[in-house]
């Protein structure tokens, strides 16, 4: 649980292929907290050209807009296409770059010069664009600790359906199959201090009791957020990473008895309902009030 990268908190990612101009154009008033406007596998081999150019001009709308936060998923490190998806992105409006299949430090250390050489000719902030990594290979999985401590980087994605398909699992199982490496994902975030790691899509469309259940299992394992596919599914989604009246008023009557507590000089106590509080069950009820307060707030640019 956490107030975000730079104090902006986001629960949404909306999807958007960036080939799509129809769709391009109404993504960033669907709802969502950030949106994802995509050059890679959402788009046919045949539009990633123009692709490009429709990503550009959705950008160019966005000029000093804070809010929804806006990524772009260019292609593959290991691809011919990158290095021209960010020659046409890096612009202002762009906050994020999504590297999908991330396997190595290095790719991301080549994706930051070219973010900071781009940064400077465009007289851009230094530093000012972030990089969220997707993991969704088992070679992603075994190098996600070196990953976390790449230049820019935010946070993890975890791509759950070319992950399953890497590991020779069977999507069916994808729950199971998926468990050890998204568990990983949120260790090796916590140990480098980058944000949590954020939920995969749920590509069930139409499931939206398949959607909160499996939201609510993501939030409770250590992530936070998740991708989007459909506007439809964004409300489940905010509604599962945003602590509800009875999550807020359970941790301010526990923060109240903690007080007491220990103006009484008593540091760990047993509540009449057995609730058990000490320092850790109050760091915990302080974090869902901030969650619950930077969510109020809405998204700050930092
Ligand atoms: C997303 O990119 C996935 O592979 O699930
Ligand atoms: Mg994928």
């Amino acid at each position: 649980m956490t107030a975000g990268a730079h104090g902006v908190v986001c629960r949404s990612h909306l999807f958007a292929p960036g080939s799509n101009e129809r769709v391009l154009g109404k993504v960033f008033d669907a709802g969502a907290d950030a949106v994802v406007l995509d050059l890679e596998d959402a788009v046919a081999p045949d539009a990633k050209i123009d692709a490009r150019r429709l990503v550009a001009a959705a950008l160019a709308t966005r000029v000093h807009l804070a809010s929804p936060r806006v990524a772009v998923r260019i292609n593959g490190v290991d691809t011919a296409l990158w290095r021209d998806d960010l020659e046409a992105v890096v612009r202002p409006g762009l906050h994020l770059i999504r590297v999908p299949k991330a396997e190595s430090a290095d790719q991301l250390r080549a994706v930051d010069e070219v973010l900071t050489r781009l940064e400077a000719a465009r007289r851009l902030p230094a530093g000012a664009i972030g990089l969220v990594a997707t993991i969704e290979t088992a070679a992603g999985v075994m190098a996600a600790a070196d990953l976390a401590r790449a230049p820019r980087i935010q946070a993890f994605t975890f791509g759950a359906a070319d992950f399953v398909r890497d590991i020779g699992a069977d999507p069916a199982s994808a729950d199971l199959a998926t468990l050890y490496a998204r568990q990983h994902l949120v260790l090796v975030s916590r140990a480098a201090r980058i944000e949590p790691p954020v939920a995969p899509v749920y590509t069930q469309v139409k499931d939206l009791d398949g959607l909160r259940r499996t939201t609510a299992e993501a939030r409770a394992i250590g992530f936070f957020g998740r991708s989007c596919i459909h506007p439809s599914q964004i409300a489940v989604v905010n509604e599962a990473f945003t602590p509800g009246p009875e999550e807020v008023a359970a941790a301010r009557a526990v923060l109240d008895a903690w007080k007491d507590s220990l103006a009484r000089g008593i540091g760990a106590f047993a509540r009449t309902d057995g609730q058990f509080v000490d320092e850790a069950v109050a760091r915990r009820a302080r974090a869902v009030i901030a969650l619950a307060d930077a969510l109020e707030k809405g998204p700050i640019d930092g």
